[in-house]
């Protein structure tokens, strides 16, 4: 689902009563997932990494709400709303990650707690990915497991949150 909380609805997520709930933002050109270099980003759609996110979801004891945007003030905004419901946060903001201090301030507000992930190893390609202004803003860091670093995320987030 490349969209926001007005209109994420029971078939796009996966909820259950008393469960953590979990928000997957996702940011700038991973609605392209499907056409970026498979051999760094899995080769996966975003439709279908979503999919995936919710599978897992449902297989632990948790809620999940995926979010996509490649608008930086949208990404802050969803980054305030969540704060209202979410019981723990993934983030995966794309090249922002490298350079916007307008989504660690939004991510430094978060009271719970948030993951950072990235399908490809950042720390292993261009010297200007390696850097990540969120770093020392986020509870943990998943880096280069490909898709499956959303599933050890959702892990994390059930059993710490
Ligand atoms: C990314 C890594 C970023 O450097 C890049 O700009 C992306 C995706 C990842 O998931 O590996 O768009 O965050």
């Amino acid at each position: 689902m490349s969209s926001g909380p007005a209109v994420a609805g029971p078939e796009h997520c996966c909820s259950r009563l008393g469960a953590v709930q979990i928000a997957v933002l996702n940011g700038v050109n991973l609605d392209a997932l499907a056409e970026r270099d498979p051999a760094l980003y899995g080769g996966i759609g975003l439709g279908e990494l979503e999919t995936q996110i919710y599978a897992w979801a449902r297989e632990m004891d948790c809620t999940a709400r995926c979010f996509q945007t490649n608008y930086e003030g949208q990404f802050v905004d969803w980054c305030h709303e969540v704060r209202r419901w979410a019981g723990g946060v993934i983030v995966n903001p794309g090249a922002w990650t490298h350079y916007s201090y307008a989504i660690r301030d939004a991510i430094e507000l978060f009271s719970v707690h948030v993951v950072e992930v990235h399908l490809s190893n950042i720390e292993q390609r261009e010297e200007w990915r390696r850097h990540s202004v969120l770093a020392d803003v986020v509870g943990h860091r998943i880096i280069g497991k490909g898709p499956e670093g959303y599933k050890e995320a959702l892990e994390w987030l059930a059993e710490s949150s």
